[in-house]
């Protein structure tokens, strides 16, 4: 008897497993066991909670029936949640023991259970409720005449404590409603800390009672008053996510500098900042005046964020004006400190114990990592292996060295690479050589959306979708990583995220139309689904093409990573070149027809906006090499002309123009050789 019980529960869960797969669950659960029901969804669609209904429950909770009601059409008689006393037998029952506190370890977890009369959720904290209502949202099906949650049970909780999220509002501004409803998007996908990265060369973005000078001079205007910092706080907190404010000394500092350039290590004047790059303007750390400002600026940020965490910055001081400042040379001498790193130190421990009076922890760029730098400091590990330290990793060697440590090396994605590059780094692989003492201190990491090239206007396509797969990564088991069903899986995601109010497809449209001067945008939509804006760096290379108040309205910046039809495309000439499938074929074949129209339809558009000329190039070249490939194609014999025109089609191809670049290049490359060598025999065209 017990064999066969045994036998009926394994194939339950595996029949559960192989059917969850069909779910657009991100982050995946730990534990998710699906049955063969479901509950319809319907008008009389109740909540109840068996505890206080504390604020952020009553947002989570208030927020979730509109969504739900907004998703499908129902008109609940109920719009709100109700305490567990007030009515029986509600659809959806809500237990939990204490409020979540926002500190590392919290308890995150949540169970979940739908069957085929009820739902419950159950956690420790109202944070894990929040989730697990994420998770349920996640979880709605329809047919064609309703809508239903599907029999499930879920046991969840992160694999990591610290699942960030650092936005750059210094080298372009991020108002509060832009930065808000990032905040919903993250809470929809488990995310809790937002490192709000404040201050850079190109502005400082605090109101400062204390030194006013700092956000009149430093901001152009553009900065957070004091009220709006404790209204993202609480919008933040009341979503279950930490906010690590960051001040990014000593270097970084030309906004400081331009109000107190008595602080600065030159002497001399300082304008903000309007390239992009590594800047020499640097903050003296011998002068007492350095630490009576940032002591005071520190004091008025620590009574606006609660966390536990201040972040001081520390990366990429070149201390070139320190070498050149004798007054700075003579103090090291005196003081024994024999290099710039070291003297970087002094100032970081001076600034960590002003930190430690108002109750903080120092957090940093791993630069901050030296030997005399006290263990309760966060090291943030950002360059790569072997960069930057000595021996390897930053992220293993502070958790070696006994500091707490977060990674967001592999998660740049201001990079603007896939999502699957960023999807397979694991923070903490199985075959590591950490204890587990040590590996307990790698609390998890932060994707970090750098701004120099991000407007508002884009930075909601910057972030997200991608994002939703690098919170996948902090929170689900190391054994989710088949990246085909992550993007399956991120496509629904991604669409679903928008009910959230963020911006990151419906932009796309916005600056095509102002491209074309509201013209039809079809012919610049289907070249945004093959392009991508150039990465890694490579836009804007050397930080002088783009100023801060350049244009940031282009074709590149209605492009973004992972080009829709450029991954399908893909998956199609890999197909056909492997198996030589009919169907693949005839699926390349109408992709190219319709690029090999694209300049037709360009053409019709009317010259009303010169910004139109720079991009014709990229639509002639596109629609020639998809009409020559077609030739060749359907073509018995292959002609010279087809094979000379795409050689020379693919090469000019090769160029970026406009700051993109075609993501389906080499699959057509790959189809040309393909094509013309199964026409030709093998030797009529090697490459
Ligand atoms: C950094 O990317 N400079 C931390």
């Amino acid at each position: 008897m017990k064999k066969i019980l045994f036998f009926f529960i394994s194939l339950y869960a595996i029949a559960g497993w192989s059917q969850s797969k069909e779910l657009n669950i991100m982050p995946w659960p730990q534990e998710i066991v699906l049955g063969n029901s479901n509950i319809e969804i319907s008008p009389k669609f109740t909540v109840v909670v068996h505890q206080e209904i504390t604020k952020r429950i009553d947002i989570a909770t208030t927020k979730f029936i509109q969504r739900l009601s907004g998703r499908t059409g129902i008109f609940f008689e109920n719009g709100f949640a109700f305490n567990a006393n007030k009515i029986k037998n509600a659809t959806l029952e809500i237990a939990y023991k204490r409020i979540g506190k926002l500190e590392i370890n919290e308890d995150e977890s949540y169970q979940l259970h739908v069957s085929p009369t009820k739902i419950s959720i159950e956690a420790t904290t109202d944070i894990g409720v929040i989730y697990a209502l994420e998770t349920l949202l996640q979880l709605v099906e329809n047919n064609e005449t309703a809508y239903f949650f599907p029999e499930v049970t879920i046991h969840d909780f992160p694999r990591f404590t610290w699942r960030g999220l650092m936005i750059d509002v210094a080298r372009h501004f991020h108002p509060v409603d832009v930065l808000k409803r990032n905040l919903d998007v993250m809470a929809s996908v488990k995310m809790n800390v937002f490192h709000w990265h404040l201050t850079d060369d190109q502005g400082f973005r605090i109101e400062s009672k204390t030194h006013p000078k700092l956000h009149q001079l430093g901001s152009d205007g553009l900065y957070y008053t004091q009220e709006q910092i404790k209204e993202v706080v609480q919008y933040a907190s009341d979503r279950g996510i930490r906010v690590v404010p960051e001040v990014d000394v000593p270097g970084h500092a030309t906004a400081i500098l331009t109000a107190y350039p008595e602080i600065g290590s030159k002497d001399t004047t300082y304008s903000i900042e309007r390239f992009s790059g590594i800047f020499d303007p640097t903050l003296d750390p011998t002068n007492e005046r350095t630490y009576e400002i940032l002591g005071d600026l520190f004091g008025e940020m620590a009574a606006l964020f609660p966390d536990q965490y201040f972040h001081i910055g520390g990366d990429e001081n070149e201390g070139k004006h320190w070498d050149e400042n004798l007054k700075i040379q003579e103090f090291k001498k005196k003081h024994a400190i024999d290099s710039n790193h070291n003297l970087q130190t002094f100032m970081n421990i001076r600034l960590e114990e002003i930190l430690a009076k108002h109750g903080k922890l120092v957090m940093g760029w791993e630069e901050i990592m030296t030997d005399k730098m006290p263990t309760s400091a966060l090291i943030h590990s950002w360059k790569g292996v072997n960069e930057g330290v000595e021996g390897g990793s930053s992220l293993f060697n502070a958790a070696k060295k006994g500091y707490k440590t977060v990674l967001s090396n592999g998660f740049y994605i201001d990079l603007m690479q896939p999502a699957s590059d960023h999807y397979i780094v694991n923070p903490l692989p199985k075959n590591n050589n950490l204890t587990v003492e040590e590996s307990a201190r790698i609390l998890g990491g932060e994707a970090t959306m750098w701004s120099e090239l991000t407007t508002s206007l884009t930075l909601d396509s910057r972030i997200w979708p991608r994002t939703a797969a690098i919170a996948e990564r902090f929170w689900s088991s190391e054994e989710i990583i088949d990246v085909a069903d992550m993007y399956k899986r991120l496509e629904t995601v991604s669409f679903r995220l928008e009910e959230l109010g963020i911006t990151h497809i419906k932009n796309r449209d916005v600056i095509l139309r102002n491209i074309t001067n509201n013209q039809n945008i079809a012919a610049l939509l289907d070249l945004t689904k093959i392009c991508e804006p150039l990465k890694i760096y490579t836009r804007n290379s050397g930080g002088t093409e783009y100023k801060t108040f350049s244009p940031f309205t282009l074709f590149a910046d209605a492009c973004s990573a992972d080009a829709s039809e450029g991954i399908i495309f893909n998956k199609f000439v890999e197909n056909y070149t492997a198996t030589k499938n009919e169907n693949s074929k005839k699926e390349i074949i109408t992709y190219l027809k319709k690029w090999s129209n694209n300049y037709n339809q360009f053409l019709l558009l009317e010259k009303k906006s010169p910004i139109l000329n720079e991009i014709a190039p990229l639509s002639k070249n596109v629609a020639e090499i998809s009409t020559t490939l077609l030739s060749i194609i359907n073509s018995k014999k292959i002609k010279a002309e087809d094979v000379n025109n795409g050689k020379e089609l693919l090469l000019k191809l090769q160029k970026p123009v406009v700051d993109v670049e075609l993501i389906i290049l080499e699959d057509l490359n790959k189809l040309f050789i393909f094509i013309i060598n199964e026409k030709g025999g093998k030797n009529s065209f090697k490459n």
